[in-house]
């Protein structure tokens, strides 16, 4: 497994294993990797033939009073886990390789940034955005792998490629939960034993917004009220939101008439925990 830092030679290593045949399947991460990393590098592994994986705390995309400074960089580690997982070539470039002196382009998606995720956090998905889009032009993969978990990041990617004619697949991988049903994050590193026992509250309140759905209920609110009283009910959570909308748009429901995805934010403590579900899929 290559390290590389740079574009140029990220370009170089890339082009050799296309000029062998190979497909390029990109795995876009922060480092600090997980379970959740790994099935989508296990997912990139079984599509692609070439799998690389960034590594790349992207300042653009963290608000002023987020965590940039304090997000895990345990880089010897996630190479360690990269190279067990049989990837090719991690990408791990220097801040002022992605973003040099006088950086001044950026990608806003319309649409799809502006609710949830994007109401609480200004700036957040542009930032993801143009990372992004940098990776896809440095790597030009065939595939590249996001995890349902940050749902709405996974629909702004798709935008985006749809907007610009991207020639590459977005693969949705499928939530790696914890065996209690938390979400794998690089942010629960954060929590103390105690903030991790109330962050089970997330996975509650999505399988509440469940159950209620498949015991008939259909009014929205109703829902989204039910997956509220379990967050509400944990004292060291705090929503930001909890909210009932349409898989692709976004946009709240008034009635749960086909699938829609449960997603919310709360902070437990000093750490904001987003999880998401579709449900009502059979109706
Ligand atoms: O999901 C993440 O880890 C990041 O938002 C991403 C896609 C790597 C862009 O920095």
């Amino acid at each position: 497994m290559e390290v590389v830092r740079t574009i140029e030679a990220l370009r170089a290593a890339v082009a050799a294993a296309k000029s062998e045949g190979k497909t390029v399947g990109l795995v876009p991460t922060m480092g600090a990797l997980h379970q959740g990393h790994l099935s989508l590098i296990e997912r990139s592994k079984e599509m692609d033939s070439f799998t690389v994986v960034s590594i790349f705390v992207n300042p653009t995309q963290f608000g002023p009073a987020e965590d940039f400074t304090r997000y895990p960089r345990p880089f010897e580690v996630d190479a360690e886990k990269c190279r067990k997982a049989g990837v090719d070539l991690i990408f791990a470039p220097l801040v002022e390789e992605v973003y040099p002196e006088g950086f001044a382009t950026y990608v806003e998606v319309g649409g799809v940034t502006e609710m949830l995720e994007g109401a609480y956090r200004p700036g957040h998905f542009r930032g993801v955005a143009t990372v992004v889009l940098k990776l896809f032009t440095a790597v030009e993969p065939k595939r590249a792998y996001f995890g349902m978990k940050d749902y709405q990041q996974l629909k702004v990617i798709q935008k985006m490629v749809r907007d610009l004619n991207l020639n590459i697949e977005i693969v949705p991988v499928p939530t790696f939960r914890e065996p209690d049903g938390l979400a794998m994050s690089s942010r629960n590193a954060y929590l103390n034993p105690e903030e991790r026992q109330a962050a089970l509250c997330l996975y509650r309140a999505l399988n509440i917004a469940r159950e209620a759905v498949d015991a008939g209920e259909r009014n929205a609110e109703t829902v989204r009220q039910k997956a509220l009283d379990v967050i509400q009910s944990e004292p060291l959570a705090k929503p930001d939101y909890v909210a009932v909308v349409d898989p692709e748009t976004l946009m709240p429901v008034d009635c749960v008439d086909g699938p829609v995805l449960v997603a919310l934010a709360v902070r437990i403590g000093n750490t904001r925990l987003i999880d998401n579900m579709l449900i009502g899929g059979q109706s």
